[in-house]
């Protein structure tokens, strides 16, 4: 019957206006991808049940491993239809893509023991909640090549309250589970999907090359911890585009491990490329590069970003015990509605994994360049702090204008402050209201200087998606 009345529906509206309306009985969906795949199958085929009550890990991973035979053969699908599928974590595979039906939802189990345990980061040294091991992520992967996560912005409910209450509590003995983490693995995407409610990160690329990461909407609650957005970690190769993100910690964090242990590992995250990104923050960044930045961050690119009611537009952390660099960073195109600092550099971040690190391993900043940027409401136009003896040199500003706020909630019990505050560090500026410090003063006054940002454009820019049919 039901048959029937799709085939009339389809003979009905021959893809016109009114097909949409019928869209959730369309037999085929079009997809975006680095590749399509020979084979595929439904969850429901594996015994998947899509009520929001029966458990689908066991579903998810039968359905993986059968299909892991594909893999040399063309690679395979694995479509999630429209339900609400509760799931523990379950790992991807190479050649392999999972879609999920704009109706579908993932409801992340909230039982631990739905995550196995794994060991903790090795240029982390430990993980960041708790010195034990980590739950592995909802959607995990490690040593794949080819790998892509994609829906018509389907949810992905990472049901983290109860993980949120843990932590508060102290009573978490391993690390929380990320939404989406992928380790060791190249051509990996994750797409058109929105992500709620994570446990703690949402999207966790670490020790990768060649990532896309495009039309993503993601939303935690402003007062939930650690709800970072997108977090690459020393990787190569990035592509950010298109993306949301509402969070209760900083929307991007860039990353490269953790003092000693990032320093021994030495994998940095480079060549970054971040386009068209929104992002609300109240108490975190923008973007943040570090504070675990012990591998190094280089070749960071950002342009036309929006920032609405966020607490800084660009944050550098770092401190002594990091070591390794953050330099060769580019923002242009920047709009800042509401913000407490447009950019913020701290040269005292804390924050140690043990008492192992080294105190004397200073962080070389270099080459920070930030230009074409309007503000409104901006409560300090800089807070830049150095490391004493160890200045953080090249940073250059050009083309900006902020509105300060004549009232905040930071200065609202102190004398006016000064819009900018500059402790060792060394750079330029052009065209930049209000007046900077002396310490960026305009070297050529009334020449105009734009600081720099790369006329190329990374091969991971050049990178074209496929469009794929999966018959959902
Ligand atoms: C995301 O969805 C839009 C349409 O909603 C589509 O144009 C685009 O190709 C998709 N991108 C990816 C990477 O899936
Ligand atoms: C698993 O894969 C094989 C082919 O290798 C297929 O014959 C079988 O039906 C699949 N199992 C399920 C439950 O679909
Ligand atoms: C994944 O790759 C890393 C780095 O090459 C290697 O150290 C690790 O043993 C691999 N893990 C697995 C499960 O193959
Ligand atoms: C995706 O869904 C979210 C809410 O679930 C919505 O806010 C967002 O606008 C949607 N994005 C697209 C591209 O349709
Ligand atoms: C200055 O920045 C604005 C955006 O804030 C941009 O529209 C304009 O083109 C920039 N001017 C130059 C000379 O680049
Ligand atoms: C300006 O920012 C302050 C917080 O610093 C906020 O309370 C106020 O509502 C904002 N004003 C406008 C017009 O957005
Ligand atoms: C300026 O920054 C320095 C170094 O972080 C700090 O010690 C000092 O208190 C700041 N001054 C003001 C006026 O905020």
């Amino acid at each position: 019957m039901e048959k029937i009345l799709i085939f009339i529906l389809v003979l009905l509206c021959l893809n016109t206006v009114e097909c949409k309306k019928y869209s959730r009985f369309a037999k085929s969906a079009k997809y975006s991808a680095i590749n399509c795949r020979k084979h595929s199958a439904v969850l429901t085929d594996f015994g998947g049940r899509g009520d929001g009550k029966t458990s689908n890990t066991a579903a998810f991973r039968a359905a993986i491993a059968n299909l892991s035979k594909a893999a040399a053969d063309g690679g395979a699908l694995l479509i999630v239809p429209p339900g609400k599928w509760l799931t523990g974590s379950f790992n991807l595979i190479s050649q392999f893509t999972l879609y999920l039906h704009n109706e579908a939802v993932l409801l992340a189990s909230q039982d631990e023991a739905d995550y196995p345990l794994i060991d903790p980061l090795p240029s982390y040294g430990r993980g960041r909640d708790a010195v034990g091991k980590r739950f592995a992520s909802l959607i995990f992967g490690t040593n794949l090549t080819d790998v892509v996560v994609t829906g018509g912005n389907a949810t992905i409910d990472g049901q983290g309250d109860i993980w949120w209450k843990k932590f508060r509590g102290n009573q978490l003995k391993n690390t929380r589970p990320y939404l989406f983490e992928i380790m060791y693995s190249n051509q990996v995407q994750i797409s058109n999907l929105t992500m709620i409610n994570s446990p703690s990160w949402n999207v966790h690329p670490v020790y990768c090359k060649d990532v896309i990461i495009e039309g993503l909407t993601i939303i935690a609650p402003v007062d939930s911890p650690n709800t970072d957005g997108i977090n690459p970690d020393s990787c190569t190769n990035t592509r950010i585009r298109d993306s949301y993100v509402v969070s209760g910690d900083d929307c991007i964090a860039v990353k490269s491990g953790w003092d000693e242990y990032g320093i021994k590992f030495g994998m940095p995250t480079q060549h970054l490329s971040i386009k068209r990104f929104t992002c609300i923050s109240p108490d975190s960044a923008v973007i943040a590069l570090g504070s675990e930045m012990s591998g190094g961050i280089q070749d960071v690119r950002a342009e036309d970003i929006t920032a609405i009611n966020s607490q800084s537009g660009i944050r550098i952390k770092t401190g002594p015990g990091r070591g390794a660099y953050v330099k060769d960073i580019y923002v242009k195109g920047f709009k800042m509605y509401t913000m407490q600092y447009a950019f913020w550099m701290t040269g005292s971040y804390g924050s140690h994994p043990d008492e192992g690190y080294d105190p004397k391993a200073l962080p070389i900043i270099q080459n920070i360049n930030y230009r074409d940027i309007v503000g409104k409401n901006v409560t300090i136009a800089g807070d830049l702090a150095g490391i004493q003896g160890d200045p953080f040199t090249g940073i250059c500003i050009s083309n900006m204008t902020l509105d300060l706020a004549s009232k905040s909630k930071i200065l609202s019990d102190k004398p006016k402050k000064q819009p900018w505050n500059c402790t060792d560090i060394a750079g330029t500026s052009s065209r930049v209201s209000p007046q900077p410090c002396d310490l960026l003063a305009d070297k050529q006054p009334g020449k105009s200087l734009d600081c720099a940002f790369p006329a190329d454009t990374l091969p991971i820019d050049n990178v074209q998606l496929k469009t794929c049919k999966a018959n959902v």
